[in-house]
């Protein structure tokens, strides 16, 4: 099958498996090149995994650390005249890698939010790897099935009390619009946004590792928040996703509570805005990171996920001492949220229009990220090939 990008909106329907393992390949020689971490972790569940921050996590945990790993997911293999969707063909690459360097690493593919698929991990875990001393949690969905109760919740993104008017744009046309956003209707629509993509189910997953008995002392959980400017407090740090975020970081000082006996720790990671498949659907988020992409690459500063997250486990997770804000969190936002840079971000976006945009932002940069996040618009990939799908992959389960 010789397959090409197909986009809706802020989705590619299609994914390419050869440039997705071009993408895997590039990140694993990234973290290579930074050297082994010091201390690092030995055996990893990262929830997320195929994707954004999660891929790049467990990257960074096996080839910076040569960690066993174990991911978990929700994607789709390849069917007959049908690519797959790109966390599939990133998890079969990173297998295919972790396994030729001599790495356990095995996946367990469905609903990361059942209790069925936490059984499954539990029990993979007691057969292959005992215990674990890292759980990284990474999921990023719009929806979740509660495993108790059974309730349907969906997110929303939207301002809460006002509506929020500002600048958005189309990044495939670089067309610059005025948006207003009207807030949410009712409470539920919050409510069903922290239940989502709050901390409950991250909670849900640490009781269930610890009662089984499979964390190791000494074990280490974290998982992925964002705060950003100003600019877009109100669709994200101050609307819906906000309030997640918020429960979120809350479930820390649980958590650290609930592993006290083993010597354990939670943290919440503070990571910086990058186009990941679900950051491009955040209204107005688009446009800020063009503009704070052009700025972070002026000042040598840019990071992508993988440079976010080897930086996050050698820098701060298993450095001698872990620094945290005043709010008790990781940040390696730092640079995203200096002033110099924000204060330059906010001078491009007054002046930003549909005419100047490919002058002063970086929307090229942008859309090259958001093509490979399918496996498209690698240099190293002949897009008019026929491209050998992987369907199935012995240890994805
Ligand atoms: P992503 O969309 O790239 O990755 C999401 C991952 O969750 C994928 O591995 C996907 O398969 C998995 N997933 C989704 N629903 C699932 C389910 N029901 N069962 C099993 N797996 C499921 O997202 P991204 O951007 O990497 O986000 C990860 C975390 O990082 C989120 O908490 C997000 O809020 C946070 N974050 C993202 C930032 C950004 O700019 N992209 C900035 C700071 C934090």
């Amino acid at each position: 099958m010789i397959i090409q990008p197909r986009t809706r909106g802020f989705i590619c329907l299609t994914s390419h498996p050869e440039g997705c393992a071009q993408n895997v390949k590039n990140q694993i020689e990234y973290v290579k090149s930074k050297g082994l971490i010091s201390n690092g972790p030995k055996k990893v569940l990262v929830i997320g995994a195929s994707t954004g921050f999660g891929l790049a996590s467990r990257i960074s945990a096996a080839f910076g650390s040569n960690a066993s790993t174990i991911g978990v997911f929700f994607e789709k293999p390849g069917t007959e005249g049908r690519p797959g969707t790109a966390g599939w063909y990133n998890s079969a690459a990173f297998e295919k890698q972790a396994h030729a360097a001599g790495l356990y690493a095995k996946s367990v593919n469905g609903d990361a939010f059942s209790d069925d698929i936490k059984k499954q991990v539990i029990d993979l875990i007691k057969e292959d790897l005992g215990q674990i001393d890292l759980v990284v949690y990474s999921l990023a969905s719009p929806r979740r099935t509660h495993p108790k109760t059974g309730v349907n919740y969906a997110s929303v993104l939207k301002p809460i009390g006002v509506p929020f008017s500002n600048k958005t744009v189309d990044f495939h046309t670089g067309v610059v619009s005025d948006i207003t956003i009207n807030p949410v209707e009712e409470q539920a629509d919050i409510d069903n946004t922290i239940a989502v993509m709050g901390g409950e189910d991250w909670k849900f997953w640490i009781e269930d590792l610890k009662a089984a008995g499979v964390l190791a002392t000494g074990c280490k959980t974290v998982a992925y928040s964002y705060i950003g400017p100003e600019l877009t407090y109100p669709i994200y740090r101050n609307g819906t996703i906000g309030m997640a975020k918020n429960d979120l970081e809350a479930t820390v000082p649980y958590l650290n509570n609930l592993l006290s006996d083993l010597e354990g720790v939670s943290y919440v990671s503070v990571n910086k805005a990058l186009v990941t498949q679900s950051s491009s659907a955040i209204p107005v988020v688009p446009l800020y990171i063009s503009l704070l992409y052009k700025v972070m690459k002026e000042k040598g500063i840019h990071e992508g996920c993988i440079e976010q997250m080897q930086r996050l486990f050698a820098d701060r997770l298993y450095a001698d001492k872990v620094v945290l804000d005043a709010e008790g969190r990781i940040r390696v936002d730092d640079w995203e949220m200096r002033e110099d840079v924000q204060s330059e971000v906010q001078k491009l976006w007054d002046a930003v229009t549909t005419e100047n945009i490919e002058a002063i932002s970086d929307l090229v940069g942008y859309r090259k990220d958001f093509f490979n996040l399918f496996g498209f618009e690698f240099d190293a990939i002949d897009y008019n090939a026929e491209s050998n799908e992987l369907t199935t992959v012995e240890s994805i389960k």
